[in-house]
């Protein structure tokens, strides 16, 4: 069946990282519809900038579920909808449980009550908890240190488990640092709250904000602050597209990596972003932020040998460059 057949639910798709794989679904001829509770979603981007179907509601809604399920023949599921705010998960864990973990159980449910047995779910590098090896492969041991990385791995455990006993084939991704935007300018990162240091730093550029706080210099990294794998947004919608393909085409379950294998410190990110916007980031060397490793690079050998992902954005200039874009159009015009 060619993709122009196929129909594939995107939950969470008017957030961050959903929204610019379910551009890249388009793009590849899907049709697509979007599930979403638009509680951190952005509905104008669903319905004037991709032009997607969008469903509003929630995961946990099972007659929503069976609903969608009767009147779209969907294919397979990709699954972002859930919460992604670490600290807020430290403080608040039954409210990621319920929204993470029961919620996409729901959701599996509902697919295998409808017979559909493929899904893309979006995991995170935070399942390592803190590296053993850099850069980090799959098989790196898991050590969750937050409410919110125990959840998605709880729930790369239930995929394991429900293929075994349902035969449910998923592809799971562990992301790295997910940032950038859409290259057309039509997609980007917008939270509410933002934490990201990325996006904060081009607040911080635009005058949104009047400065940074660079959590921790002390760590034993060349320049003592955190060094991350930053990760194009696009990069990640395409290695999607390629997991989903890839289920489509009978493949078995599997998990990847989705890194570039390169570090860049908190100090190096905040100087890139200075040398793209042109313009000052005060930043203020503060504490450590509680639950961070001082490295998290991953090895994507494996998504690259299997699914033959290769990044098309690697160099953090232009992954800044391209939010730089963005921010400057949804946040308004540089204040000098
Ligand atoms: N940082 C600062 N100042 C800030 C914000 C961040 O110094 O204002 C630092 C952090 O301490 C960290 C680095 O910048 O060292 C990157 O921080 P982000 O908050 O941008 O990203 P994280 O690495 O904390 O989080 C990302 C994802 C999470 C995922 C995690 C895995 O957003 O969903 O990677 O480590 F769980």
């Amino acid at each position: 069946m060619s993709s122009q057949e196929q129909t594939i639910l995107v939950t969470g798709g008017a957030g961050y990282i959903g929204s610019h794989a379910a551009l890249a679904l388009k793009k590849a001829g899907y049709n697509v519809v979007i599930l979403d509770n638009l509680s951190y979603g952005h509905q104008e981007l669903v319905d004037d900038v991709l032009q997607i179907k969008l469903v509003i509601g929630d995961t946990s809604d099972r007659t929503l579920l069976d609903q969608l399920f009767t009147t779209h023949k969907i294919d397979a599921v990709i699954h972002f909808a859930a919460y992604i705010a670490v600290g807020e998960s430290v403080q608040e864990p039954g409210k990621y449980y319920s929204n993470n973990v029961a919620s996409t159980l729901n959701l599996l449910s509902a697919m295998l009550a409808h017979g559909i047995n493929k899904i893309v779910f979006s995991s995170t590098c935070a399942v390592y908890g803190m590296p053993k090896e850099v850069p980090m492969t799959e098989s790196h041991p898991h050590n969750p240190l937050s409410p919110y990385a125990a959840s998605k791995d709880m729930v790369e455990r239930i995929l394991s488990d429900f293929d075994t006993a349902f035969n449910l084939k998923s592809v799971a991704f562990r992301y790295f640092n997910a940032c950038g935007a859409d290259p057309g300018g039509l997609l980007g990162e917008d939270h509410d709250p933002e934490t990201h240091l990325i996006p904060l730093a081009l607040l911080t550029a635009l005058k949104k904000r009047d400065s940074l706080y660079i959590f921790g210099t002390d760590y034993d990294t060349p320049d003592g602050t955190c060094v991350r794998d930053y990760i194009h947004v696009n990069d990640l919608a395409d290695a999607h597209v390629l997991g989903l393909e890839y289920l489509l085409s009978g493949g078995a379950s599997e998990v990847f990596n989705l890194g570039n294998g390169n570090g860049f410190s908190v100090r190096e990110v905040i100087e890139t972003a200075k040398e793209v916007t042109g313009l000052d980031i005060p930043a203020i060397e503060s504490d450590r932020r509680p639950g961070d490793a001082p490295i998290l690079v991953g090895s994507s050998q494996k998504v690259r040998e299997m699914l033959g992902w290769n990044p098309n954005y690697a160099d953090l200039k232009k992954i800044i460059s391209h939010a730089w874009q963005w921010h400057q159009q949804r946040h308004g015009e540089v204040k000098r």
